[in-house]
């Protein structure tokens, strides 16, 4: 887009010449010069001088602090359409009638990477995004519902207190500041509730092709209500209308150099040339009975609900239609959080999903300010929370003379809440860890390698993709990260550690012969894992 071009719905007309003024509104006679005292000759810059002092003051503080994690990321505006009727399960407004429309904001990213990080990316240095990820916004009549989710239907932790220290570990070494591969896989090989997560990431579905040909998912258990009082667990699946597409390993390295912005790009020029990109959405449901006697626990985030024993429902779908017309704006100031619910749709008891329902609103308090929910891009189609009031950036009226408690004088409208018999808790307060891992920790691993196997290639791409990035970690490690992978199932630990070995011996060729990097571990220093 260049800068004279005028859309549809832009809020500036290109083709009209305003005045420029400074930033409070006084015409400027031209915008690069600036008052000294003296002659061209020379002489010192004047104080008074609002223009310039403005300008770079305002520039010194463009910056705002990037995601913590999640920091690359692009996004795009669209809708959601009711196809199939679920209003047996869920009373939230958005479901409500086949053919019903509810916009919505999309937000994909990387998790790992700084903002400036290539969006594809899996090699030995340890640039690995551990997965992509898929937040949805949508602007129901009954207010904004986030669905925070990820490409996979897992995730590596179902301690939250793991978050902290796992992202650590796959981001930069505290010392030399340097992606590694030893603190990759030592936290990975000792926490190994995490080996199913690691082995969608590390099939060709951890580096996709674009984000218009991957799926999202809700990961968590959520749980859908009725007025009735009645609900459902249920985990959401949204899967791509333009078919999965993935690059290898080494074509996802390459394009890193080639093109880092690639799915950026990829994501913008399609919507521009009109090529909408759609996702199917289908949910999968369990009744409490049925999820109190189901075979995997549905508050543990590293498993799935196998397809077989629950099958997927259709919903609805998920148009992309709209480009930002300012990524700052739009798409940098996107807010979503999954304690952001609706009437309709609460979240479960995993605990992982609990305390992000604290994590994300606090980081947004930090990132973008108390207001958060006043810009334009979070602010719901209608809100009235007049108790909320003033702190920095109270842009919006600041709800005027209306009285900021429940006065008599000014009567407000409650919406009657359905009764929900939500599941009833009771027990003493433990520390305890979610649960030891267990030989059920490895099965849906398994499952996986065999899924895999039904494609041909795919189970070598698995051993190819692990034993190129694991080859850089420390031998104690590796060692460790065998064994995990035997306990999954003894021929792909026997073949990771053989290629892995290979590469380690013979770091110049890696076992495909497409390899074209050295192992870190032979060309600096060793460090002690942290
Ligand atoms: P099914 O045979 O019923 O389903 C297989 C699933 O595998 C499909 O959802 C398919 O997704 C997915 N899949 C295919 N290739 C890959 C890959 N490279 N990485 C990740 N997922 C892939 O079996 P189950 O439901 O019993 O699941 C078997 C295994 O498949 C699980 O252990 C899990 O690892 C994985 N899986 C399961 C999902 C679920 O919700 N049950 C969802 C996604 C993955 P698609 O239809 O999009 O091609
Ligand atoms: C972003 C915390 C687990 C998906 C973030 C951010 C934080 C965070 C602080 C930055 C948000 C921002 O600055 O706007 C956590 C914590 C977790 C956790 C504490 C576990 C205890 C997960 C899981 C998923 C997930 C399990 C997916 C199922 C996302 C997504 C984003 C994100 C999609 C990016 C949102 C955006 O595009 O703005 N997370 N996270 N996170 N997280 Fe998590």
């Amino acid at each position: 887009m260049g800068a004279g071009d005028d859309k549809p719905g832009s809020t500036y007309r290109y083709n009209e010449k305003p005045v420029y003024t400074t930033s409070n509104g006084a015409p400027v006679e031209h915008p690069t010069k600036w008052q000294r005292v003296g002659n061209s000759a020379g002489g010192p810059l004047l104080l008074q001088d609002f223009h310039l002092i403005d300008l770079l003051a305002h520039f010194d503080r463009e910056r705002i602090p990037e995601r913590v994690v999640h920091a690359k990321g692009a996004g795009a505006f669209g809708e959601f359409e009711v196809t199939h009727d679920i209003s047996d399960i869920c009373s939230a407004d958005l479901f409500q009638g086949i053919g019903k429309k509810t916009p919505l904001a999309v937000r994909f990213s990387t998790v790992g990477g700084e903002k400036g990080s290539p969006d594809s990316a899996r090699d030995p240095r340890g640039n690995v995004h551990f997965h992509e990820s898929f937040a949805i916004k949508f602007y129901t009549n009954e207010g904004n519902w986030d669905l925070v989710g990820n490409n996979t239907p897992t995730f590596f932790i179902r301690d939250p207190t793991n978050f902290p220290v796992f992202i650590h570990t796959q981001k930069r070494n505290p010392q030399t500041n340097l992606k590694d591969a030893t603190m990759f896989w030592d936290y990975l090989s000792t926490h190994q509730e995490a080996i199913h997560q690691v082995m969608i990431l590390f099939s060709d579905r951890g580096t996709p092709y674009s984000y218009r040909h991957m799926n999202g998912y809700s990961s968590h258990t959520l749980k859908f209500t009725k007025a009735d009082g009645s609900f459902v667990y249920v985990q959401v699946h949204y899967k791509t209308d333009q078919g999965i597409r993935n690059f290898n390993n080494e074509e996802a390295g390459r394009m890193a150099s080639e093109n880092p912005d690639w799915h950026t790009e990829d994501l913008f020029e399609a919507i521009r040339r009109g090529e909408h990109p759609s996702w199917s959405v289908y949910v999968q449901v369990l009744t409490p009975e049925q999820a109190e006697k189901f075979r995997w626990n549905v508050f543990d985030l590293t498993k799935v609900w196998p397809q077989k024993d629950v099958p997927l429902r259709p919903v609805g779908r998920i148009t992309l239609n709209r480009n930002p017309e300012n990524y700052f704006a739009e798409i940098e100031q996107l807010a979503f959080s999954p304690s952001h619910v609706v009437p309709g749709v609460e979240p479960s008891a995993d605990p992982v999903l609990q305390s992000r329902l604290f994590s994300y609103p606090d980081t947004h308090r930090h990132r973008l300010g108390t207001n958060y929910q006043q810009i334009p891009v979070n602010r719901p189609l209608a809100a009235f929370n007049p108790f909320q009031r003033d702190g920095a950036m109270a842009v919006d009226g600041n709800y005027g003379a209306v009285p900021n408690y429940p006065s008599t004088y000014r009567a407000l409208r409650y919406r009657p809440a359905a009764s929900v018999s939500h599941e009833e808790w009771m027990g003493k307060v433990t520390s305890a860890l979610f649960g030891e891992v267990t030989p059920e920790d490895y099965v849906q691993a398994g499952a996986l390698w065999a899924v895999l196997g039904r494609t041909p290639g795919q189970q070598e791409a698995l051993v190819h993709n692990v034993a190129v990035h694991l080859c850089g970690a420390h031998e104690a490690t590796r060692q460790r990260t065998y064994g995990m992978f035997d306990k999954v199932d003894a021929a792909l630990g026997r073949r990771i550690r053989e290629e892995t070995e290979k590469n380690v011996k013979n770091p110049t060729s890696q076992a495909s012969g497409r390899g074209r990097r050295r192992n870190p571990t032979q060309t600096r220093p060793q460090l002690a894992p942290n």
